[in-house]
């Protein structure tokens, strides 16, 4: 049911005056890939590295958030969608707070990114693929997902038998199954760096 006689407020502080206090530019960085691929170790050094330079961060991760805000969703793809799009929400939320927002889901639907991206203003959305092979994250299979998808255990499983639709024109592309961690960190880092500061 759609929420209806409902008036936007306005309020006297700003974003601009909530980044001036933070000194820094918010934006989001969103990781998206196949599960295994790196997606949130990536955010996690991206967001050490950023906390140590003094920036203020936050991470919004897809296995943590559906245990919280997200835990009435499924992996339908219908229930991607409201994931991605409550993301979406949440992700402008912070920007709007100033703050530099990470996010680490599959989110595998290239239309559902595309409504994030235009939620938000002009390169506030940086894409980022966290490019891995099918093969190599099933090889990887760190949770023990996979197996059980190709068991017939696990429905609509990404990769096996839901599809992931990688991005055409990310900002950002990173390999994880050809360059180090330190690379690909290096590489987010390098462009980011620009675009936070005040
Ligand atoms: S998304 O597709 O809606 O963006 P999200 O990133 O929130 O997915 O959650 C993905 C995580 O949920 C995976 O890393 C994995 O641990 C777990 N998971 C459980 N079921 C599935 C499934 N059917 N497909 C993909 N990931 C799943």
């Amino acid at each position: 049911m759609k929420s209806t006689n409902v008036v936007q407020q306005s309020y006297k502080i700003s974003r601009k005056d909530r980044e001036k206090l933070l000194k820094q530019k918010a934006l989001v960085l969103w990781f998206t890939g196949l599960s295994g691929s790196g997606k949130s170790t990536l955010a996690d050094r991206v967001e050490q590295e950023l906390f140590e330079q003094g920036y203020k961060t936050y991470l919004l991760d897809g296995d943590n958030i559906r245990h919280g805000l997200n835990s009435n969703i499924d992996f339908t793809e219908e229930g991607r969608r409201e994931n991605i799009r409550r993301i979406g929400e949440v992700a402008k939320l912070f920007v709007d707070a100033g703050i530099i927002v990470l996010t680490a889901f599959i989110s595998p639907f290239r239309e559902d990114r595309e409504r994030v991206r235009t939620l938000l203003a002009e390169g506030e959305f940086v894409e980022i693929h966290v490019d891995c092979p099918l093969e190599i994250c099933e090889q990887r299979d760190v949770k023990g997902l996979y197996a059980r998808a190709r068991r017939g255990e696990i429905p609509n499983f990404t990769g096996i038998s839901s599809p992931f639709e990688a991005p055409l024109q990310p900002e950002i592309t990173v390999h994880t199954d050809r360059n180090d961690l330190e690379t690909c960190v290096n590489q987010i880092l390098s462009f980011t760096y620009n675009r936070i500061k005040p």
